[in-house]
């Protein structure tokens, strides 16, 4: 790993990688060579998902927060300590149609694969966060406006009442999200009801990544699909 910073309530790491871009909404799995479980009468972790930041020039970035043990050790890790990177995985966003302007969506660790798509295509971010030391996640976008569930920066409540405000508005827009579930089935049901065109990068428990396992199966209209290998991202018409 060659880089290591905090950010608020996150950890932005920065490991050298000679694989090919990723692109927005595409993740790796991540573990630890040293100190990744398998202690005495204790099994390894599994890799952990983690959507890219950036990628390329033979780096890539990750924004983590420390939610339990996985997590907790790839927060803790040191500039110099090794990792295990398996990607990029799955499937991405798309690059916006020209005719609409694109609406960000996101909240909390569902910010980065918007940071690399605003890079890439440009887009107005709405970013949701639980309080003030999270929303300083949102200085990896540009210009985002802000809700928090606290009020402690910009709207009090949900980054889908901002959403709510912008399909009022009538513009033609398409909205690309990543965030917690009930923050993507909001954006969902607004976008369904609006007749505006979404895509969804969701997240699902992982035990492989690329496939293998159908851990992470989700209901489309199409039949069950897996999260990492047909997705992360589907256009939320298609979400059963
Ligand atoms: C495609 C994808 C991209 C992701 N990108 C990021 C990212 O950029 N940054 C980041 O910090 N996290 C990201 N996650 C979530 C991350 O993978 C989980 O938080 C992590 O696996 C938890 O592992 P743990 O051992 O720390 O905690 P655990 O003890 O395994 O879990 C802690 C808590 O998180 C829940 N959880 C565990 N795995 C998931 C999961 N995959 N999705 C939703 N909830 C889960 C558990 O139910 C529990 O409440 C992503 C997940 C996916 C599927
Ligand atoms: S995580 Fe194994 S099939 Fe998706």
């Amino acid at each position: 790993m060659v880089g290591r910073r905090a950010l608020g309530a996150y950890v932005v790491l920065e490991v050298g990688d000679e694989a090919v871009a990723a692109a927005p909404g595409q993740f790796y799995m991540l573990a630890a060579v040293v100190g990744w479980g398998g202690g005495e009468g204790e099994r390894p972790f599994l890799g952990r998902a983690i959507s890219a930041l950036f990628a390329g020039d033979g780096r890539v970035g990750f924004l983590l927060e420390d939610v339990g043990p996985g997590t907790g050790r790839l927060c803790s890790l040191a500039v110099g300590e090794e990792l295990w990177l398996v990607g990029p995985l799955g499937r991405g966003f798309d690059a916006p149609p020209a005719e609409r302007e694109a609406l960000l969506v996101g909240g909390g660790v569902g910010i980065p694969p918007l940071a690399m798509f605003q890079e890439a295509w440009g887009g107005r971010a709405l970013l949701g966060f639980r309080d003030a030391r999270h929303a300083a996640g949102a200085s990896l976008l540009k210009d985002a406006e802000l809700a928090t569930d606290d009020g402690s920066v910009g709207h009090a409540g949900y980054v889908t009442d901002l959403l709510e405000r912008e399909l009022r508005a009538a513009g033609e827009v398409c909205v690309y999200a990543c965030g917690p579930p009930a923050m993507l089935e909001t954006v969902r049901a607004l976008t369904l009801a609006a007749g505006v065109p979404a895509w969804l990068a969701l997240e699902a428990p992982m035990a492989c990544g690329f496939g293998a396992c159908f851990g992470c199966v989700v209901a489309t209209h199409d039949g069950f699909k897996r999260v990492c290998l047909d997705g992360p991202v589907f256009e939320a018409a298609v979400l059963a």
